[in-house]
């Protein structure tokens, strides 16, 4: 899960399909990144740790960490929270051979919330924007487990 800062959207939705995979017992390794570093070893932002937890999801011991090559080998899918984080790991790793494992996360997952793919930031909102962006993550995650589940 990636997006920009890895504070805010990926941490929620690493934590969020964590516990789906717990749920359903799946053995797979979820992890988040962001594609700046400027947030890098710090946990997730108060609010989304809070917000999170509100739903039984606990993402306090989360670790914010760029991006790296190495992820696009390690993980058989990358999802992007918006088009500029999409973008921008597409332009710089474009002759990667895992480049195709990047996905734009609301266009695998489907419909949740019609053909706008961004998943808003709520770095600048207030709690609101952060629990509605938990619910359309957590929509989102339960698509994807579903569709990657049927392949
Ligand atoms: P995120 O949100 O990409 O969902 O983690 C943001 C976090 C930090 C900043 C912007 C967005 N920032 O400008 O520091």
């Amino acid at each position: 899960m990636v997006c920009l800062g890895n504070i805010c959207r990926s941490p929620m939705a690493e934590g969020i399909m964590q516990v789906l995979l717990d749920e359903k017992s799946i053995n797979g390794k979820v992890d988040s990144a962001g594609i700046a570093d400027y947030h890098e070893g710090d946990h997730p932002d108060r609010r989304a740790i809070n917000t999170s937890k509100e739903f039984g999801v606990d993402i306090s011991r989360q670790v914010s960490r760029p991006i790296l090559e190495r992820d696009l080998v390690e993980f058989d899918y990358i999802f992007t929270m918006d088009t500029m984080v999409h973008d921008h790991i597409i332009s710089k790793w474009s002759h990667h051979p895992g480049i195709h494992k990047v996905h734009l996360f609301l266009k695998f997952a489907g419909s949740v919330k019609g053909p706008d793919y961004n998943v808003p930031d709520p770095y600048y909102g207030g709690v609101l924007e952060f629990r509605n962006v938990f619910g359309i993550l957590e929509k989102g995650c339960e698509k994807i487990l579903d569709k990657i589940a049927a392949t």
